[in-house]
C-alpha cells in the first residue's frame, strides 16, 4: 500500500524523518511531499533518501526543471496512486489552505487531487492552536471526513506550555492504519515462530539438511509483526533476509533450535512451527573432514529431538496456541490430520511439496488448513506472505473466542 505523507514547516519537521520509518515498519510504501517552508527546516535529501523516492514541492517540477508535462501532471498521478495522504506536522497553513480549496503548491493541490483518506497531525503554537480561525478550518476537515489527530499538550519549541506539539508518532501511525483497514489483531500478543532448514552435522564440512528456504517462516513474522504482535523469530540457516523482529535467534541444529524454543516458550502466547526440523542426525559427529575411503560407506542416524511433539508434552500454558505445519507429498489431508492428532495442535498448515509451485524455496504457496473440530479450509495458490496472513486470521480469531470464553 502507498502512503503520501506531507510535511509542512513547522519545527516538528524533523520527526517526519522517523514517521517514514515506521509507516515503512507497517509495510507501506512512502513517498513525501514537502511545502516550501518544510525544507527550510529538514532537506528533501533526508526524505528522498529515507523513502527511496523523489520529494515533490513545486507543481511544474520547481527550480530543478520546470515545463514539462510529466512535472505538470504528476500531482494527479500521485493523487491517484495512493491509499491515503498523511500531514504531519499541518501547520494552520496548511490546515486553512486545505478547509478552503486553495491549490498553490504539489502538497495543496494533491489534497484536492486525491480521493484517498486524508489525516492531519496538527503541530503549531498554542495560540495559532486555539484560534478560531484554526478551530472552524478544523471543523470543517473533520465534517469532510479527514481524520484529525489532536496535538499534545506540553512544552512548546516557541517556549511557550500548551496544546500544539506534534501528537506522537504511534498515535499517528495507529491513525493511518485504521483509515487503511489495515489490522492490528494481534497487539499484546508475542508468537514465536520457528523458520528454515536445520543443519546436522557430519563432519567439519559437511551436514545433512534440506531444501527449506526459510521464507515461509519469515513471511509468518513480517505478517505477524505487521499486525502487532511481539515476534520471536527462532530461525535456521537461509539466505533470506529475515524481517526486523522483536527477538531474531539464529540457531544451526535441531538441538539448538529446541533450546532456542524452549527458552522462549514461557512467554509465547502462539507458537508457530514453520521450520522444516531434521527428523535424524548422524549418529557420530567426526572433528575434522572425513577422508574419501574406498567402497560404499554407511552413515548411521539417530532420531533427532521432535520439537514439536515435545512442545506438546510439555505445554500446557493455559491458552497457549500451537500452530504445526505438515510437508507432505502422499495423502496431504489423512497425513496433516493424523500430525494434527498426534501432537495434539489447534491448528496444522498442510503443505503439499511436491508441486513446482508450492513449498520449498518458491515464493508461493498452495495450502490447506485443518482444525481439531473437523474443519479444513482449502486456500488457493497464493504469495507465502498472504498464506501467513491466512493462518493468522484464523490465529486472531480463535485467541478471540478464547479471550471471550475465558472471560464468562
Ligand atoms: N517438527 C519439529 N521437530 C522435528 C520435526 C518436525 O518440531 N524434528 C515440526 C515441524 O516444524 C512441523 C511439524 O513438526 O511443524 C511437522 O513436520 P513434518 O516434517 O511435516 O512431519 P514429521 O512430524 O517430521 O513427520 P514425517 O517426517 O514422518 O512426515
Amino acid at each position: 500500500m502507498r502512503v503520501a505523507l506531507g510535511v509542512s514547516g513547522g519545527i516538528a519537521a524533523y520527526k517526519a524523518a522517523e514517521l517514514v520509518r515506521l509507516l515503512q515498519d507497517k509495510g507501506l510504501d512512502v513517498q513525501v511531499v514537502m511545502t516550501r517552508s518544510a525544507r527550510e527546516f529538514v532537506t528533501p535529501l533526508t526524505f528522498a533518501t529515507l523513502s527511496g523516492h523523489k520529494v515533490s514541492t513545486e507543481m511544474f517540477g520547481g527550480e530543478a526543471g520546470g515545463g514539462n508535462i510529466e512535472s505538470a501532471v504528476e500531482h494527479i498521478a500521485v493523487a491517484q496512486s495512493i491509499d491515503a495522504l498523511v500531514i504531519a506536522p499541518a501547520t494552520a497553513n496548511v490546515l486553512a489552505k486545505m478547509a478552503h480549496g486553495v491549490a498553490d503548491d504539489f502538497l495543496t493541490t494533491l489534497c484536492l487531487a486525491t480521493q484517498a483518506p486524508a489525516i492531519v497531525a496538527p503541530a503549531m503554537n498554542v495560540n495559532m492552536w486555539e484560534h478560531a480561525a484554526t478551530r472552524e478550518n478544523l471543523e470543517t476537515l473533520r465534517r469532510r471526513g479527514v481524520r484529525v489527530v489532536n496535538p499534545d499538550e506540553g512544552y512548546l519549541a516557541c517556549g511557550m506550555t500548551g496544546a500544539g506539539r506534534l501528537a506522537s508518532l504511534e498515535s499517528i501511525v495507529q491513525a493511518v492504519c485504521k483509515a487503511l483497514g489495515l489490522r492490528e489483531d494481534l497487539s499484546g500478543e508475542t508468537i514465536l515462530v520457528t523458520a528454515g532448514p536445520t543443519q546436522e552435522p557430519i563432519d567439519s564440512v559437511r551436514y545433512l539438511s534440506n531444501r527449506s528456504s526459510g521464507k515461509m517462516g519469515y513471511a509468518f513474522a513480517e505478517a505477524a509483526r505487521r499486525r502487532g504482535a511481539r515476534v520471536v523469530l527462532i530461525s535456521g540457516p537461509t539466505s533470506a533476509e529475515p524481517p526486523s523482529v522483536h527477538t531474531l535467534e539464529r540457531v544451526r541444529t535441531a538441538g539448538e533450535m529446541a533450546e532456542a524454543v524452549f527458552r522462549h516458550v514461557d512467554s509465547a502466547d502462539v507458537i508457530i512451527m514453520a521450520a522444516a526440523v531434521a527428523d535424524f542426525r548422524p549418529a557420530n559427529h567426526h572433528d575434522g573432514k572425513i577422508k574419501k575411503l574406498a567402497g560404499p560407506q554407511i552413515m548411521n542416524l539417530e532420531p533427532a529431538v521432535d520439537i514439536l511433539a515435545e512442545l506438546s508434552r510439555r505445554r500446557r500454558r493455559t491458552g497457549q496456541m500451537v500452530v504445526g505445519f505438515a510437508a507432505e507429498t502422499d495423502n496431504l489431508i489423512e497425513n496433516a490430520a493424523a500430525k494434527l492428532r498426534a501432537k495434539r495442535l489447534d491448528m496444522v498448515v498442510a503443505n503439499d511439496v511436491s508441486r513446482a509451485d508450492a513449498g520449498f524455496d518458491v515464493d508461493t504457496n498452495v495450502v490447506t488448513l485443518l482444525f481439531p473440530d473437523g474443519r479444513t479450509i482449502p486456500l488457493e495458490k497464493m504469495r507465502k506472505f498472504e498464506v501467513a496472513n491466512r493462518v493468522l486470521d484464523q490465529v486472531a480469531e480463535l485467541r478471540r473466542l478464547a479471550a471471550s470464553a475465558a472471560q464468562q
